[in-house]
């Protein structure tokens, strides 16, 4: 991880109150691919982790039985809470929780995350994918920055001072290790990509 937790938090809370507004077209490709990936029933209890504002979590509430949203952030987790109220949206919950430690116990149907965990170190997400599988999830939808090729700083998405993207193959490798199949990988940009991985 390039920043700590707290930065990291503290750069999402400044950029909270806007961050809805400012997307490009790659990130609601992403979005739009990672909700439909994730193809969640009525029964199924959803775990979105690094939620943000709650782009997937609110999008998947009107599908899924319960969902929980977990981020570091208070201010992104603000604007999470004030759209469901807005929505009247009442079967999402969303509250402080990392990738490593979610604050969240019990299993989870589906576990969802879009443009958050390329934060971390590629050890670190290794250990966040164990984490997950450990809630047993029948499916991961892993929306982010991604190598498809090699790393192009100069390309968008990948910010070096606080982006530590992996290639597709590491993800691939360590879902695999964690007892997982990918079942799809989607390309939306050359660092940009949806991955998913399902029980064997
Ligand atoms: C680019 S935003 C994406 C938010 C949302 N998933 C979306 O699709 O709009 C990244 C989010 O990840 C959160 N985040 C960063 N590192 C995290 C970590 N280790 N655990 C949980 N959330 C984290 C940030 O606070 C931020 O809200």
């Amino acid at each position: 991880m390039k920043k700590t937790l707290e930065e990291h938090a503290a750069r999402f809370d400044d950029v909270a109150a806007a961050y809805d507004d400012d997307q490009t077209p790659e990130y609601n490709e992403c979005v739009a691919l990672v909700l439909e990936h994730a193809d969640v029933g009525g029964a199924d209890t959803v775990l979105d982790l690094g939620c943000g504002t709650g782009a997937i979590a609110l999008g998947l509430a009107a599908d899924a039985g319960r969902v929980v949203g977990r981020d570091i952030s208070d201010g992104m987790l603000t604007q999470a809470r004030e759209k469901a109220t807005t929505r009247g949206v009442d079967n999402v919950a969303f509250d402080t929780g990392r990738f490593r430690e979610p604050n969240y116990d019990g299993d989870a149907d589906v576990v969802v995350s879009n443009f958050a965990m390329h934060h971390l170190s590629d050890a670190e997400k290794r250990s966040a994918i164990d984490t997950i599988a450990g809630l047993n999830p029948h499916r991961i939808v892993l929306g982010d920055v991604m190598l498809f090729g090699g790393p192009n700083p100069d390309a968008p998405f990948y910010s070096p001072a606080v982006d530590d993207p992996a290639t597709v193959g590491v993800l691939a490798d360590a879902f695999t290790d964690a007892g997982y199949a990918v079942t799809a990988v989607e390309m939306v940009h050359e660092q940009v990509g949806v991955l998913v991985a399902e029980t064997r």
